[in-house]
């Protein structure tokens, strides 16, 4: 990524104090989506490390990663296949359920949304303890798919998800925080 590029996209990410609970600073992306220019070098960006990789399948994660996962998948030539929250996708569904820090939560796909051995790239808008994207991992495993990595727009350093990212595939960020 052109070093250039990191403060264009970085000033349309808009900081909002205190959202949704008191002490946390929320990353907004969506000045950065409005914004026609800064929308296609941010997904040219994340496409970057990838176009040679054979992606065959972007797994976006609900509900934001949707976004970014869909236009990814075009410019990779791949399909896109949906990690959605729990009772929104029709049965049959093949599903996993995660650890937050306070309750639960689950992620499901169709259950033929991949094939065994299908190369697969994770996307999201955000990392932060790295639970949701360690349980999409986890559900592309069940599938007995490859996952070739991940990438997100944003990766919130301190709270080092990048620690439950096992495997050794690349793990990427345009920005981090
Ligand atoms: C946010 C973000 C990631 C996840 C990261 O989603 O979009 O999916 O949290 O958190 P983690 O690394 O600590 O697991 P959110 O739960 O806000 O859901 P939404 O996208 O549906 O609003």
């Amino acid at each position: 990524v052109a070093p250039s590029l990191l403060p264009e996209l970085a000033a349309l990410i808009r900081d909002v104090a205190d959202f949704p609970q008191p002490g946390v600073t929320f990353r907004d992306v969506t000045p950065l989506l409005a914004n026609a220019r800064g929308f296609v070098r941010c997904i040219d960006a994340l496409a970057e490390p990838w176009l040679e990789q054979g992606v065959q399948a972007v797994c976006g994660i609900e509900a934001r990663g949707f976004i970014f996962g869909a236009a990814l998948a075009q410019k990779l030539g791949a399909g896109f296949v949906p990690l959605r929250k729990p009772g929104k996708l029709p049965p049959p569904v093949l599903s996993i359920d995660y650890q937050l820090e306070y309750g639960r939560d689950r992620l499901e796909a169709r259950s033929d949304a991949l094939k065994p051995g299908e190369r697969v790239l994770l996307v999201d808008d955000v990392l932060a303890t790295g639970g949701t994207l360690a349980a999409a991992r986890a559900l592309v495993d069940g599938f007995n798919a490859t996952t070739v990595g991940a990438c997100v727009v944003i990766e919130l350093s301190a709270l080092q998800g990048r620690l439950r990212w096992s495997g050794g595939e690349p793990l990427h960020a345009l920005l981090r925080y």
